[in-house]
Formats: C-alpha cells, structure tokens, sequence
C-alpha cells in the first residue's frame, strides 16, 4: 500500500521543519492579536459551492465531494476561508460588533494535477480578517505575511497587488472585457471560450499559450475602478509604503476564486516555476452575506506552506534542529532495567532524551546502540554496578566513565552538561 497521489508522509526527520515554520507563525499571530480558530475538514457541499463559486476550477473541477452514509453531499475543505465564516456565523461572532482576527493552520484538499509544489493534500497558514472595511486592515494582512516571510529570512519575493473593483464598477470592465475576447475567441482554450460570459476575469488568469497572448491588450481593470474602489486601492497603497512593503502594480492579478472584491494580492517566488505563489489573498466583502449573515467587509490570506518550505530549503534557511542532551541507558537483567528506568524518568523529567533498550539486546550489543544512537553519555548497569549500587557513566564523546551512586546519576550529568556542548 502507498499514500496516494498528490498526498505525502512527513516523517521525524522533516517533520521538524514544519514546527519551525508554525512557531514562526504562532510567534507573529500572536504579536498582531490574532486568535487560532480550527474548523472542521469537512463541511457541507454547499458551502464551497456558494461560498467559492460555482464557475470556478476549485468548485468544478477540484474538490473531493462524496455522499455520506446519510445521504448528505460532503466536501472536504478545499480552503479554509469559506468554514471560518461558517464558524464566524454560527457562533454568531458577530453579534459583538468587534473586529475579528483569526488564523489557521492545517490541510485542505484539492483533486489537482499534482507536480513539484502542487499537491491533492496540501497544508495552509491563512488568517482572516472580519468586520474591517478599512484598508488598513488590507495592509495589516500583507504586512503580516510579508513579516513572516523577512522573519524566516526569506529573499526575492515579490508583492503583486490589484483592485478587482466591487460590485458597481466590475460589471461595467466584465462587459468591456467579454466584448475584447469575443473579438478574439478563436485564440481561446475551450474552457476559456466556454466561460467566458460567466467568468471573463478567468482568462486574464489562464496558462494556455493562447489565452495569455490574447490577454495580452486587454482592458485593464484599474482602468474601470469606482471613486470609492480607487480610494481605497490608493489608500492600501500608501499604507504599504508607510510599512516600507516594496509592491508590483498587477492589473492582470484576478485570483481563483469568486468572494473576492477590490483588493487582491499574492506574494510569489519565481525559483518556484509554475506553482510561484507562497502566499495569496484579498478582500472578501459579500461573503459573509452570500452565507448568510450580515454585511461584514472581511480581508485575509493562505500560505502554502509545501511552497514555504520549498523556497526556505531552497535558499538554506531552516536552521538544524535543537537537539537536546542524550543520554542512552544499558542495564541487564530485570532489577538493573528497574534502575535504570528510574534514572530515565527523572532524565526526561529534567528535559534530557533517554534511551533504553526495548528488544531484549546483550550489554555489548546495547552500548553498540549507545554509540549508533549518538548518545552523549552512557548510562551502564551490570551485575557489579547493580551490586554496588552505581552506574558507570561513560561519556561517549572522550570515552572517559565514571561510577556514580544510582541517585546521583541525574546530578551528575546535569552538572557535566552546564557549560558542556
Ligand atoms: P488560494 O490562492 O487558492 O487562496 O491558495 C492560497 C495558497 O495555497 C496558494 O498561494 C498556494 O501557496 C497554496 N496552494 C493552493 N493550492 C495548492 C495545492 N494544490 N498544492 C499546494 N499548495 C497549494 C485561498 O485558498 C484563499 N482561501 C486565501 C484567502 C484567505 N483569501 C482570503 N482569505
């Protein structure tokens, strides 16, 4: 049996690369007052459907829908944006007239090709922002990735910000779009052709050879904005020259997904190929409405965090792990395992890792282990160290061993380790 497509295994020695990242994270979540919020991983269809839109690749193309054992269509999370206004609903959060900052961290689902930092099961950092009309709240959730990202050392991001207008201004530039690529519909792929009247802004952001050469004139979005769009669009713009957040002008950035209005913002590292984008996000001002509730202006975003990992293991910044001291415990027979089973409680209890040996090895073949282990100290209790009620300690670095009475055992190596490695 193997995991399947698209979905992979971290093991112990990877696995301590993604707590670095989510310390990171947690450290900077808490510095900016947002609150951790975990969803479930699988909601009703519905959600996604009304929520993402039903024209999208996600919706249409890519989610993991089933029926379960009662009948009800289940989708497992393709995002996580969709379930924390759910969440933020139903626990009627609301209800305090307070803005509400949350974050997130965990695995969405997408039935995507899979390739070099796209994946079926892929994991998120995302945070979103509710209740905040302000576009300062725009620049404080760019502020935050890009923090994250200089925090972790990272270099050669690039900030693609755009305006997709809102609901007054987007119909006027979604007419003046479909009637430029009506004239050019024979360049199209078919898909692009097929939505084209449902969704234009999607072929702006097509990859088919074609559509980019056919998008190539096309009217610009920025061009089209509302008074009040371009206010705010001018407005998060100073914001993130007062934070000194370097940004690219992208008139071409539309996002996959339908909830977004006026901005949209992703962070990309090019070295990533095609799957460039770390970090991707922006204003959702219906949503919260299109589920349900009241109006509730709301911003956020989502880190890959397959794609962070790559561009840090890329640019060698994940530090090698803190390794604590080790000690490796021999002992043989029943009464010395009792003993040394004491000394090892009261080692992990003082935050040293010890080792004992669980497969019935020989005193020879448990200090073989020791060394194989890489194990600073050796803990050894024969039948003369049990008699005499001390073990030797060897240090495995000079090979130099000592006798010291069971008890002191932990002492001792504490005492050794201060000012030690
Ligand atoms: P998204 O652009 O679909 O936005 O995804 C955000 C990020 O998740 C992408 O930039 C990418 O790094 C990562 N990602 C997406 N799909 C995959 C995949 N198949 N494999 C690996 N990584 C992937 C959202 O999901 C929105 N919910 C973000 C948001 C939050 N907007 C407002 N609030």
């Amino acid at each position: 049996m193997q995991a399947l497509r698209g979905t992979q295994d971290i093991l112990p020695e990877d696995a301590y690369k993604w707590n670095y990242m989510e310390s990171a994270i947690r450290r900077l979540c808490s510095c900016y007052g947002y609150g951790e919020i975990r969803t479930p991983m699988f909601e009703a269809t519905e959600l996604f459907q009304r929520g993402i839109g039903d024209t999208t690749d996600v919706v249409t193309k890519e989610m993991y829908t089933f029926t379960d054992r009662g009948g009800r269509s289940i989708t497992l999370r393709p995002e996580n944006t969709a379930s924390a206004v759910r969440a933020y609903l139903e626990h009627k959060l609301y209800g305090d007239q307070q803005v509400h900052k949350l974050f997130y961290i965990g695995s969405m689902f997408r039935y995507d090709r899979p390739q070099a930092g796209r994946y079926r099961e892929f994991h998120q950092f995302g945070v979103e922002v509710l209740g905040a009309d302000s576009p300062a709240a725009d620049a404080e959730v760019i502020a935050l990735a890009y923090t994250l990202f200089r925090e972790l050392g990272l270099k050669d991001l690039v900030l693609h910000v755009n305006s997709i207008g809102c609901g007054k201004c987007r119909p006027v530039y979604r007419q003046k779009l479909i009637e430029y690529f009506h004239e050019r519909e024979d360049k199209l792929c078919d898909l692009c052709r097929e939505r084209l009247e449902k969704n234009p802004l999607r072929v702006l952001d097509c990859k088919e050879e074609g559509c980019r050469a056919a998008s190539v004139d096309a009217p610009k979005i920025t061009d089209y904005l509302c008074e009040e769009c371009q206010a705010k669009f001018e407005a998060l713009q100073k914001y993130l020259t007062a934070l000194g957040i370097p940004f690219e002008l992208d008139p071409r950035l539309v996002r996959g997904l339908d909830y977004y209005t006026n901005t949209a913002f992703e962070i990309q590292y090019t070295p990533l190929g095609a799957q460039s984008a770390i970090c991707g996000g922006g204003r959702y001002d219906g949503l919260v409405e299109e589920i349900g509730g009241p109006h509730t202006p709301s911003v956020g975003f989502a880190v890959g965090l397959e794609r962070l990992l790559l561009a840090l293991e890329m640019q060698g910044l994940i530090p090698a792990p803190v390794r604590p001291r080790h000690v490796y415990i021999a002992a043989l027979g029943e009464d010395a395992v009792a003993e040394g089973i004491r000394i090892q409680q009261q080692l992990r209890a003082d935050g040293v890792r010890a080792d004992m040996d669980l497969q019935g090895r020989s005193l020879k073949g448990q200090m073989k282990q020791a060394g194989k282990s890489g194990a600073d100290y050796a803990v050894i209790i024969g039948e003369n160290e049990l008699a005499a009620g001390e073990a030797a300690v060897k240090s495995m670095a000079d090979g130099t061993q000592e006798n010291i009475p069971f008890e002191n055992v932990p002492k001792y190596i504490a005492d050794k380790e201060s000012g030690v490695k």
